[in-house]
């Protein structure tokens, strides 16, 4: 088992990661009283999956458990599923805090923590990710958020788990364009910070799909390291060195949000394309070498391969980007890269040339 620390003064907490190790989760929690209900937040594909595995794991701990379904899609982060989440926890626990355990996808995750961080103004909670995307990425850091209809991720909070247990076993039942969705956070990091990683990813895309278990070790330890130690640093979002996490995600959000978030278009996928543009952007203003831009695309190509946007209509994709985080006072902000393993946060990228970009990287 690899361990990698977010180090947060008293919000720190762990990330574990390896083979089967879902089974030491007794000794690896801390649960100071001895009436703790837990209370797991998943969704049916993923209970029907590995429930069993988790209930197995906690009844060491000797407490009152309830598995809550969520759906099984981004439609579960909206305000009717927090809601409704939320009563079934109060009813749940009456008189005590509970512990909360987020079992499932980044959606899960997002939702479960969003519902931590509100219930009893906090109560402490656990990321157990069952997806390469959620693993890599949206387990660690503490953003929990749902979505409106006008943007993703718009009604949220900053609220760090007491430990994430990345178990790759879980990995084993993805199917392949979920793996290949997760993978695209990946490449994310190669180009953000590593070029060493970009490098093994260029030369073990085949054994990753294939679950080699060393090189999934690797590649979620290397993101998790890089994600941790970005996330130390600027842990709020208000520094400009959370936001290279964003790289990709400008106009992926926008993408996700113009295609209503149907699986159309998936989180990874859409942010394969916001690299993608976020690169030809930076081309045009000659901030990156052509060879280092073929690179990148290439790469992203051979993860995922075949997202299609004609469906989808430019005026929306633009409408949704007027939304995003990033842009303060109406000025836009991009992340775009200078090389392979570093980025430079952008404002004000003509919108003529957001467009032209749009249009060309469409298929
Ligand atoms: P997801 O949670 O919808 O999971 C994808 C699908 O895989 C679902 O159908 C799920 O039921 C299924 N699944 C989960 N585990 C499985 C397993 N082990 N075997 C088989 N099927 C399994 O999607 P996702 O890609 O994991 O996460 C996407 C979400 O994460 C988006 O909402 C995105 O906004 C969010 N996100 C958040 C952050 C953050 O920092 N908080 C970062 C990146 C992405
Ligand atoms: N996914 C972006 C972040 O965690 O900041």
């Amino acid at each position: 088992m690899k361990t990698v620390k977010v180090n947060l003064n008293k919000r720190s907490y762990k990330i574990h990661i390896g083979n089967n190790i879902l089974k030491k989760l007794p000794s690896l929690i801390k649960l100071d009283k001895p009436d703790t209900p837990l209370f797991v937040v998943t969704n049916k594909k993923v209970n029907t999956l590995y429930g069993a595995k988790l209930k197995k794991a906690l009844k060491p701990l000797g407490k009152k458990i309830l598995f809550y379904e969520i759906p099984d899609s981004e439609r579960a982060k909206s305000f009717p599923v927090y809601i409704k989440t939320i009563r079934r926890l109060a009813r749940f626990a009456k008189k005590v805090k509970p512990f909360v355990f987020a079992f499932g996808g980044g959606v899960t995750g997002d939702l479960t923590g969003f519902v931590a961080s509100a219930y009893r103004r906090g109560v402490p909670y656990i990321q157990i990710p069952t997806t390469l995307l959620a693993q890599v990425d949206s387990a660690i850091g503490g953003k929990v958020a749902i979505d409106i209809k006008e943007a993703k991720n718009i009604v949220g909070n900053f609220y760090q788990p007491k430990m994430v247990i990345c178990d790759l076993v879980f990995l084993k039942t993805l199917p392949e364009r979920e793996l290949r969705n997760g993978l695209a956070e990946v490449v994310k990091y190669g180009i953000i910070k590593d070029k060493k990683l970009f490098s093994f990813l260029e030369k073990n895309i085949k054994s990753i799909l294939k679950l080699n278990a060393k090189t999934l070790e690797y590649i979620v330890f290397k993101s998790c390291f890089i994600k941790a130690r970005v996330v130390e640093k600027d842990e709020l979002d208000t520094k400009d060195l959370r936001a290279i996490l964003n790289f990709g995600h400008t106009l992926g959000h926008a993408i996700e949000a113009a295609s209503c978030y149907s699986r159309s278009v998936m989180h990874g996928e859409a942010v394969a394309l916001g690299m993608v543009m976020a690169s030809r952007i930076a081309l045009k203003r000659k901030m990156i070498k052509k060879r280092d831009y073929e690179k990148i695309c290439s790469l992203i190509r051979r993860v995922v391969p075949k997202t299609k946007l004609k469906h989808i209509r430019l005026k929306n994709i633009l409408n949704a980007l007027s939304y995003d985080k990033k842009f303060i006072y109406g000025v836009n902000r991009f992340i775009l890269p200078e090389g392979i393993g570093h980025v430079k946060i952008v404002d004000k990228v003509p919108d003529v040339l957001i467009k032209e970009t749009i249009e060309n990287t469409r298929v």
